[in-house]
C-alpha cells in the first residue's frame, strides 16, 4: 500500500537521539529543546518560540495565556481537526463554530465581521472581548485555522479582531514553511500561533508543538504555564500550571527535521503541483484552494471530487493506494453538536468531496504515477 503520509527520518534523527541517550538529557531540559525553539522562531519569523509536548497542548496553553476562561466562547471554523475544539474545551470554554470560504477553506472574514456586529455586544467599560447575545457568554478569542498549511486571510481577520478587542490564537498546526503576503507565517498578525509536529506533519518531532508570536509577554506566560508555573528554584508555583514542555528526545528529532525544512516543504509543494497538472483535464476534479494572499506549505494534497468521493477512495484502496477522508467538521462531532454555529454549507460541501492522496515528502515518481493513473483511469 502506498501510505498517505509517513515521515522522512533519513537525516540526523538517529544520531541526535543517540546524543540524548549518551548525555542523559532525555526530559524537558536539554540543548536540543533550546536549539529547536531557535530554529522554529527563525523559520516562522518571530521573536521567540516555546516548544510544547503537542500541538493540542500548545493551543490550550496559548488560549489560557490570552485570557480564555471557563464559560467563554472561542470563534473557530468548523472545518478543522477536533483537537482545535478540544483545546477550547480544555479551557472550560466552548467553540462558536463558523463557516469557511469556498476560495480558501479558511475562516470567512465577512461572516466573522457580520456575526460579531449582529450577534455580540460590548462587554462593558474596560472589558476584554464581546458578549455573545444569544448565550450571554463572553467571546474571548478567535482561532483561525491555517487549513492544510494554507494561512487564513489574517490581515482581514486580525483587523476585525482588533476592532472588536478580541485576541487571536492561530491554529497553524501544519503551516510551518508557509508564507502570508510574502511574510513567514509567524508574522501574519495573530497574537499567538501554534504549530504541531505530530508524525504526519511535514516536520515532525514524533509528537510536539510550538507556540510562536511577537508578543513577548504572552509568550513568557506560555512558557511559565507550560512548565508548572514554577517561580524560582524551590517548589513554589503561582498558578495551576501544566506539564506541557517538549522533551529533549522529541526536540532532537525536531532539530534534525528542521535542518531539512526547505527541502521537506519543497517536496510537499512539488507533489501538489504534479497532482494539479495531472488532473487538470478531469472534469470531476477541482484543485485545493490557492488564494493569492498566501503560499501554502501544502501539508496534505489531494482532490475535491465532484462525483462519488467514497467510490474513488474505495477504488484507490483496492489498487493499493491509501486515500482517506478528511476532518469531519466539528459541528458533526458528538461533544460539539450543541455548540453555537453559523450556517455551515461550505464546510459540509468540502467535507463530502475531499479526497486526500498520498503525499509523503519522500514519495517517489513511480508512486506518484501509480496514484495518478488510479485517479484518472
Ligand atoms: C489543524 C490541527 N490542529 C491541531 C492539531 C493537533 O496537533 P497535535 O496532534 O500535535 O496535538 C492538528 C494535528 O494533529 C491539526 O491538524
Amino acid at each position: 500500500m502506498i501510505p498517505l503520509a509517513v515521515p522522512d527520518l533519513s537525516g540526523n534523527e538517529a544520531r541526535y537521539l543517540q546524543d540524548c541517550i549518551a548525555s542523559t538529557y532525555v526530559s524537558s531540559i536539554g540543548p536540543f529543546v533550546d536549539r529547536f525553539e531557535s530554529m522554529i522562531s527563525e523559520a516562522a519569523g518571530t521573536g521567540a518560540a516555546v516548544a510544547t509536548s503537542s500541538g493540542t497542548a500548545g493551543l490550550h496553553v496559548a488560549l489560557v495565556a490570552v485570557g480564555v476562561q471557563h464559560n467563554d466562547l472561542v470563534i473557530l471554523p468548523s472545518f478543522t481537526f477536533i483537537a482545535s475544539a478540544n483545546a477550547i474545551a480544555q479551557c472550560g470554554a466552548e467553540p462558536w463554530l463558523f463557516d469557511v470560504t469556498a476560495e480558501s477553506w479558511t475562516l470567512d472574514p465577512d461572516l466573522l465581521r457580520a456575526r460579531l456586529e449582529t450577534e455580540t455586544r460590548a462587554e462593558g467599560a474596560g472589558g476584554i472581548g464581546r458578549i455573545h447575545i444569544p448565550s450571554g457568554k463572553r467571546v474571548a478569542a478567535i482561532m483561525p485555522v491555517h487549513t492544510l498549511g494554507l494561512p487564513a486571510d489574517m490581515d482581514a481577520i486580525a483587523d476585525i479582531a482588533r476592532g472588536f478587542g478580541i485576541p487571536t490564537v492561530a491554529d497553524a498546526a501544519p503551516a510551518i514553511g508557509a508564507t502570508y503576503k510574502g511574510r513567514p507565517v509567524g508574522q501574519c498578525g495573530a497574537n499567538l500561533s501554534v504549530f504541531s509536529f505530530n508524525g504526519n506533519k511535514t516536520v515532525t518531532s514524533g509528537g510536539g508543538g510550538a507556540v510562536i508570536g511577537d508578543d513577548g509577554e504572552a509568550l513568557a506566560l506560555v512558557r511559565h504555564l507550560s512548565s508548572t508555573a514554577r517561580t524560582g528554584a524551590g517548589y513554589d508555583h503561582d498558578r495551576a500550571g501544566f506539564n506541557y514542555r517538549m522533551t529533549n528526545l522529541q526536540a532532537a528529532v525536531g532539530c534534525a527535521q528542521m535542518e531539512r525544512l526547505d527541502d521537506l516543504v519543497a517536496a510537499k509543494r512539488r507533489i501538489r503541483r504534479v497532482y494539479e497538472d495531472a488532473f487538470a483535464h478531469l472534469s470531476e476534479v477541482e484543485n485545493f484552494p490557492s488564494p493569492d494572499w498566501a503560499e501554502s506549505a501544502c501539508w496534505f494534497s489531494g482532490v475535491t471530487w465532484h462525483s462519488d468521493a467514497d467510490a474513488l477512495r474505495a477504488k484507490l484502496r483496492e489498487a493499493g493506494v491509501d486515500a482517506k477522508p478528511f476532518w469531519k467538521p466539528v459541528h458533526l462531532q458528538k461533544p460539539y453538536a450543541g455548540s453555537p454555529r453559523t450556517e455551515l454549507d461550505v464546510t459540509e460541501d468540502i467535507w463530502r468531496r475531499i479526497v486526500i492522496l498520498p503525499c509523503s515528502s519522500n514519495l517517489t515518481d513511480g508512486e506518484l504515477a501509480r496514484v495518478i493513473d488510479c485517479v484518472a483511469g
